[in-house]
C-alpha cells in the first residue's frame, strides 16, 4: 500500500450527531475496524494521510480526546499541531475565526475543535474553514455535542453486538442535562434504532422540550431504566456546567454490580465516557470487570474511530486500505 494522492476538495466534516445518518456510522464503523489493529501494532500503520497537518484547538479541558485526535493523525503520517489556548494569543483577546483562518495560513489542513459554545462549530468555526479548504471535526461543544465520542461509543457497542445494534436497549445513567456526551449518543442511537432510556434525579434530566431525547424515556429509579437495558452507560457529573448547588444522593445512581444483577442481569456492557470518578458514578469492580467493562476498549476505540474520521473527512475510502 502506498500513500495515496488527496483529493483537496473533498472535505467532509463531523460537526453535530444529527449529521451522521445510519449509513454513515456504518461506514465509519467499518472503516474504523480496519484500521483498529493499527492502533496498538505500530508495524500496520500506513501513512495514508502523509503530508497533512492535524491542529488540535481545545479551549475546554481534554485528555483523551485530544491525544486520540493527535495520535490518530500520527498513525495515518500526519504531522500534528497542538494550540495551546492557555499560553496563545486567545489570551490577548482573539477571535475564534481569526485564530482558525491563522491556523488555517500556516498550511493546516484539519482541525479537531472543542469549545464551550454550542452551535459554535456549525456558525463560527466552518464558515471561517471552508474558503481555505481546512476539514472541521467537532471535538466537543459545551453541554451540547459530542459527535465523534457518539460515534467511538456506538463503534464500542457495535463490535459488543456483533454489528447488531437496532432493536437493542442503552440505559445513560446520571448526570443527563449537562453531558454534551449523553446528547450525542441519544441522536446516534436512536439513528441506529437503539433504545434510549435515562436515569437520573430531576435537576439532572434535560427538559422535556430538548429533541436529543425526544425518544428517550426519563425516570429518577434505576430499576425502571436498567429494566431491558442491554447496555448501561454512566456518565461523569459534570459540576463546571452546574449553575446552582442541588442536594442530590449519587449513590442513588451508581452503576455496580449490585444494581445490574438486581435490574438488569441481561446487561452485557457498561461504559464510561471518561474522565470517571470512581466510587461515584461507578464502582471500582464494575469500572475493571473485564467481562462487562468496555470503558478501556472506548479509550482504543476511540483513536480507531479519529482515524476512520481524518480517512473519510478525506475522501480516502475504505476499498483504498482494507486488508
Ligand atoms: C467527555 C467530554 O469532555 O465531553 N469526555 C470525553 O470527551 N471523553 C465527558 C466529560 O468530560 O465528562
Amino acid at each position: 500500500m502506498t500513500a495515496t494522492t488527496l483529493n483537496p476538495t473533498v472535505l467532509r466534516p463531523v460537526l453535530t450527531s444529527a449529521c451522521i445518518t445510519a449509513e454513515l456510522a456504518t461506514t465509519l464503523f467499518t472503516m474504523a475496524d480496519a484500521v483498529l489493529p493499527w492502533v496498538t501494532k505500530a508495524a500496520l500503520r500506513q501513512p495514508l494521510l502523509a503530508g497533512r497537518t492535524l491542529a488540535t484547538a481545545f479551549y475546554e479541558h481534554s485528555t483523551r480526546t485530544r491525544l486520540s485526535f493527535a495520535l490518530a493523525a500520527e498513525y495515518l503520517g500526519m504531522h500534528v499541531v497542538d494550540l495551546n489556548v492557555a499560553t496563545s494569543s486567545v489570551q490577548k483577546g482573539e477571535a475564534l475565526q481569526d485564530t482558525l483562518a491563522t491556523l488555517a495560513a500556516m498550511g493546516v489542513d484539519a482541525m479537531a475543535l472543542r469549545h464551550g459554545e454550542a452551535g459554535i462549530h456549525t456558525q463560527v468555526a466552518q464558515p471561517a474553514l471552508e474558503n481555505h479548504s481546512v476539514l472541521l471535526l467537532n471535538a466537543g461543544a459545551g453541554k451540547a455535542e459530542h459527535p465523534t465520542q457518539a460515534l467511538l461509543d456506538a463503534f464500542t457497542l457495535w463490535r459488543r453486538f456483533d454489528g447488531k445494534l437496532a432493536g437493542k436497549t442503552v440505559c445513560m445513567v446520571g448526570d443527563i442535562a449537562h453531558s454534551r456526551v449523553a446528547r450525542s449518543n441519544a441522536v446516534l442511537l436512536n439513528t441506529l434504532g437503539v433504545t434510549v432510556n435515562g436515569v437520573a434525579p430531576h435537576a439532572w434530566q434535560p427538559p422535556a422540550t430538548d429533541p436529543a431525547f425526544a425518544q428517550a424515556v426519563m425516570t429518577e429509579s434505576l430499576g425502571e431504566g436498567l429494566a431491558n437495558a442491554d447496555a448501561a452507560m454512566a456518565l461523569r457529573i459534570q459540576h463546571e456546567r452546574h449553575e446552582t448547588d442541588t442536594a442530590i444522593e449519587v449513590a442513588q445512581y451508581q452503576l455496580s454490580h449490585a444494581a445490574l444483577e438486581q435490574y438488569a442481569p441481561q446487561c452485557r456492557a457498561v461504559l464510561h465516557p471518561g474522565p470517571m470518578n470512581r466510587t461515584v458514578e461507578i464502582t471500582n469492580a464494575l469500572a475493571d470487570d473485564p467481562a462487562l467493562s468496555c470503558i478501556t476498549q472506548q479509550v482504543t476505540h476511540g483513536v480507531a474511530m479519529r482515524m476512520a474520521l481524518l480517512l473519510h473527512g478525506f475522501g480516502v475510502g475504505v476499498a483504498r486500505y482494507a486488508s
